[in-house]
């Protein structure tokens, strides 16, 4: 059955309306927050580092496409971001439609409906391209099985659809999987597409939660884009890659014996070492600012002098993503709300925890 509220989206789609029997599909993909960053990139959108992430819970985006064969010569693409036809991002996604085209040559004698809505606020300052890609390369390779009535292994099913979420973001092609997921080509892996972490997580680590603390949720003034490009010619390139696969080997180490302090450790020096490569890459630049600063000493001194499992990561932006596991969470929340509430906008925090991954919603339809 469709959902209400994207029928009316979608009537609203095309003047002469989405004819009365086109077939839908649709996935709700979820954020993810890496601890292990990528940061800069190879060939076609390949890693130069291995990284892991934790994908979250309610930081969402749902995609759901209605198809049907065209009836010009070439399809056509209708797509509504967050209600908005004239929204960046439906720019971008009609462009990612054609250079994936090439590996669903259906798609090419489609007409389809795109609606996207994320679960988060448009205004709360996060990034919504890992789980808008993700839903989408879902969607459109369940729309593939769908009309080559062809049955892939589950596992198939997903490298493909992170190897396409990647063409689109890198970091998309993690939001495919749920818990922790790795991208990149390490001891084993494969830079094409991410895959589940193999590391048996210790029990008093493993259901971590993410506060995110909303310290500006302005447009960031340099994208990731053009950070990553900034990557190429960086005096620290060679270092950064090996910083990476050691920082991943020390966070599987941490997850896997329930060390805490390591994995601390390992998570603050990532994210620090992501904001100094922007800082020293040419031209530099800065995008943490005061609130960030106060907040992140804050944590790390709740942490050493009032022993709580706690700590931070970072994103390519300012806002702080404080990190505790669910023993901690009593003591953690309170320190939150009384300690780094001031630093937020508006004390804006969102709450979120790890989660299983995306998941099909439009199970009832009659595809
Ligand atoms: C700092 O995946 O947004 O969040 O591949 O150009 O879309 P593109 O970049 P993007 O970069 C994310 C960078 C990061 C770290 C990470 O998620 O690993």
């Amino acid at each position: 059955m469709l959902n209400k509220k994207y029928r009316d989206e979608a009537v609203l789609l095309k003047k002469e309306k989405i004819p009365e029997t086109p077939k839908i599909v649709a996935w709700e993909a979820p954020s993810n927050i890496a601890l292990i960053k990528y940061w800069g990139k190879k060939g076609n959108q390949l890693p130069l580092a291995p990284s892991l992430s934790m994908t979250l819970s309610n930081s969402n985006t749902r995609t759901e496409i209605h198809f049907k064969k065209a009836e010009g010569e070439n399809g056509t693409i209708s797509f509504l971001f967050n209600g908005e036809p004239d929204h960046p991002f439906v720019k971008k996604v009609k462009k990612y439609i054609h250079r994936i085209e090439p590996y669903f040559p259906f798609l090419k004698d489609m007409d389809l409906y795109i609606i996207s809505r994320n679960t988060f606020p448009h205004s709360a300052g996060l990034a919504s391209s890992a789980s808008a890609m993700s839903s989408l390369a879902l969607c459109i390779c369940s729309i593939e099985t769908m009309i080559n009535k062809e049955e892939f292994s589950k596992e198939r099913f997903f490298q493909k659809a992170s190897y396409i979420a990647r063409l689109g973001s890198g970091s998309a092609s993690r939001s495919v999987y749920g818990n922790f997921v790795e991208w990149g080509r390490h001891t084993f892996g494969a830079d094409e597409f991410a895959y589940p972490s193999s590391v048996k997580i210790h029990n008093t680590i493993n259901f971590i939660h993410d506060s995110i603390l909303i310290i500006a949720s302005e447009e960031k003034s340099v994208s990731s884009s053009k950070g990553h490009s900034l990557m190429k010619h960086h005096p620290y390139k060679e270092a950064r890659i090996k910083q990476a696969t050691e920082n991943l080997d020390k966070i599987r180490k941490a997850l896997r014996e329930g060390d805490f302090e390591s994995f601390a450790e390992t998570t603050e020096n990532e994210a620090l070492s992501l904001h100094a490569l922007m800082l020293s890459s040419k031209p530099g630049y800065i995008l943490l600012k005061d609130q960030t600063i106060l907040a992140i000493e804050k944590i790390r001194n709740q942490r050493k002098k009032n022993k709580t499992k706690i700590t931070f990561t970072l994103d390519a932006g300012p806002n702080v993503h404080v990190l505790y596991p669910l023993s901690d969470k009593d003591k953690a929340r309170d320190f939150i709300e009384k300690e780094l509430k001031i630093h937020c906008e508006n004390g804006k925090i969102i709450h979120d925890f790890i989660g299983a991954g995306p998941e099909r919603v439009d199970k009832n339809n009659d595809s």
